[in-house]
């Protein structure tokens, strides 16, 4: 086996860092992934708001991350505005931001915080207000590092040495701070010298399981095999797949969550083989405001990303009709576990998940 704890993908690499100076966010572009490593720095409104839409920063998690630190760079113009016209400026920026993609609630999640420091410390004047929404960034960062560990660490609980594992997207260090939600546990078995077998589906149509899970899990020294979405049916009958490990985008409060587009196909696909079937995501994306999923918001892209994205040439005409909606919603009748970093919650989800928070 690989020395993995030399491997920073492991660990997880800094693809998101605010600069010292505060005045720009610096981030792994995760399109270019993974022919190129590309990192750039991001300083205005619309170049943030770009970096969600255009996936330069996705993953639920890391989204919220990012949206931290992009508010401290954003304030940096306003230091000599009253507190009055900077909270005025700063609920803009916020709105605009939360703008850029619709389902992952860590996006609001993290401006909510944001915004509750600029209400804390209000008659502390502009330059404090401004040092604490710093801090407060950096919270939110650190946080996801601890909460991603322990999901690792409760996901490790669920599966054994040896075991072939089927993931859907990215919910791997990219996607968070560190070690991810989805892959923590393999991530961190294979750590302790545990092996597995990741079957990652490539996640049509922006390719985050080819791109970036089988780029991560290949860097770690995992075993790793790619396959198009359509395949998981038949890697789970011939009993490759001992579990289905996938993340969320947003969990509502009876267990109903959003992911990448298919991930309800793995999940009806891993109901009928007999196959426990679990999100993995930190406390953060679970929105109880959220009744079930028919009111989370499902986001839809452009129809260019089925079309032509990917191809030399355009794989159907220019006024071929196309649905592309980036996200589903799984079913909570199909889950058989969710885990969080406070543990792992089992049905009846309506019931556990508010334990959770009591
Ligand atoms: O469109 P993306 O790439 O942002 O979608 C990401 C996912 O669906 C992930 O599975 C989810 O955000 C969980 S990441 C820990």
């Amino acid at each position: 086996m690989s020395d993995i704890s030399e491997n920073p993908y492991v660990r997880g690499i800094e693809h998101v860092t605010l600069a010292e100076d505060r005045r720009s966010v610096r981030i792994l572009d995760q399109t270019q992934l993974p022919g190129r490593e590309v990192y750039k720095d991001v300083s205005t409104p619309e170049a943030c708001f770009d970096a969600i839409r255009k996936l330069e920063v996705r993953g639920a998690p890391c989204i919220g991350i990012f949206a931290g630190y992009a508010m401290v760079v954003l304030a940096q113009p306003y230091i000599d505005m009253n507190a009055v016209d900077f909270r005025v400026k700063m609920r803009e920026i916020a709105a605009y931001l939360n703008s850029s993609r619709p389902t992952a609630v860590n996006l609001s999640w993290a401006l909510g915080r944001m915004e509750a420091v600029i209400a804390d410390h209000f008659n502390d004047g502009v330059p404090t207000i401004l040092d604490c929404m710093a801090r407060e960034s950096l919270a939110i960062h650190e946080e996801d590092r601890a909460m991603c560990r322990r999901i690792a660490e409760y996901g490790l609980s669920l599966i054994n040495d040896g075991d072939g594992i089927l993931t859907h997207c990215n919910a791997g260090p990219l996607a968070t701070s560190e070690y991810g939600t989805a892959l923590g546990p393999i991530l961190l078995g294979s750590e302790q010298g545990m092996s597995f077998h990741v079957f990652a589906d490539e996640t049509r149509p922006l390719l985050q399981g080819a791109r970036l899970t089988a780029y991560e899990l290949t860097k770690a020294g995992v075993d790793v095999t790619l396959i198009c979405d359509n395949m998981a049916s038949l890697v789970m009958k011939n009993g490759w797949v001992q579990a289905c490990f996938v993340g969320c985008d947003r969990v509502a409060a009876n267990g109903d969550f959003a992911n990448k587009i298919g991930t309800s196909g793995v999940a009806v696909l891993a109901r009928y083989y007999g196959i426990p079937f679990y999100t993995l995501g930190p406390t953060s994306t679970i929105d109880m405001s959220c009744a079930t999923g028919d009111d989370i918001r499902i986001e839809l892209r452009d129809p260019e990303e089925i079309r032509s994205l990917w191809y030399r040439e355009a794989m159907a005409l220019p006024e071929t009709k196309c649905y592309n909606p980036a996200f589903d919603v799984t079913d909570h009748e199909l889950v058989t576990a969710i885990v969080t970093d406070r543990g792992i919650v089992y049905p009846p989800f309506d019931v556990n998940l508010k334990k959770l928070f009591a």
